[in-house]
């Protein structure tokens, strides 16, 4: 959370928590993507593009088809896309954010958080990757801003993308237990031009925390 201090974070957390803004099944959202959508927003883009979409759901497909371990663990999303939040943006920066090509805006929504400060949720009318947007937004108009994060109650399964290098790291999550718990379980996959894919890394993180490669 770039320029927001440690306080500023834990009770945006807090509230944005308790305001119903972030939960699992994101109530009231406006958009519904797919699962290699998410991906290449999370990989790097700023917005879910046919062609990358599509090579993503290539990979993602070849994946499970060639290491069958790793078929069932699935994607969770990081943060709700088209969406940022902002502790200190004013009323005038809105309305230039509103008419840039950027907007427009779909939603502003303030949360009054008393005595600490405001918090703006903007919404905007195309399924943005928050973090891609934040750094275009905070260098553009100057105000902080954050992504609108979703917590999980317990340690889900998940597929990270990477746009950079076209890796793909499948984590199986802890689940629900509180104790005697699993360790976590990853594997990182290299996809090469061919779009075939290969394992870089197998690695397993157990209660400890201590990280243990496997191959
Ligand atoms: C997205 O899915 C949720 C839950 O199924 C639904 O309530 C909502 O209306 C959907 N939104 C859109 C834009 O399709
Ligand atoms: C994946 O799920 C299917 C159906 O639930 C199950 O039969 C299979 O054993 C699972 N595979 C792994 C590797 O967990
Ligand atoms: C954004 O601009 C449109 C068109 O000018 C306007 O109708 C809308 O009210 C504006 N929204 C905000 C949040 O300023
Ligand atoms: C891909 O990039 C990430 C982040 O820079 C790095 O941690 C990872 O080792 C890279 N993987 C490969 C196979 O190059």
């Amino acid at each position: 959370m770039p320029r927001l201090n440690t306080l500023a974070s834990i009770w945006l957390v807090v509230t944005i928590a308790s305001y119903g803004q972030t939960t699992r099944n994101g109530d009231g959202e406006a958009y519904n993507l797919t699962e290699s959508e998410y991906l290449s927003l999370e990989g790097g883009s700023l917005l879910p593009f046919p062609d990358l979409t599509a090579k993503v759901e290539k990979d993602v497909a070849e994946i499970r088809s060639k290491f069958p371990e790793i078929r069932n663990i699935t994607h969770n999303r990081k943060w709700i896309p088209g969406q940022v939040l902002s502790t200190r943006i004013r009323q005038e920066q809105i309305e230039k954010l509103n008419t840039s090509s950027y907007g427009p805006l779909t939603k502003v929504e303030k949360i009054d958080v008393k005595p600490f400060f405001v918090i703006t949720v903007m919404s905007f009318n195309k399924p943005y990757s928050p973090p891609v947007l934040c750094q275009k937004l905070e260098g553009e108009f100057g105000f902080p801003c954050t992504s609108n994060i979703v917590y999980y109650e317990y340690e889900v399964d998940n597929i990270a993308y990477r746009m950079s290098n076209s890796t793909y790291v499948f984590k199986k999550g802890t689940g629900m237990c509180k104790e005697n718990c699993e360790d976590r379980l990853l594997w990182e996959f290299l996809v090469d031009e061919n779009g075939s894919p290969s394992l870089v890394q197998e690695w397993v993180v157990p209660q400890n925390g201590e990280r243990v490669v496997i191959a």
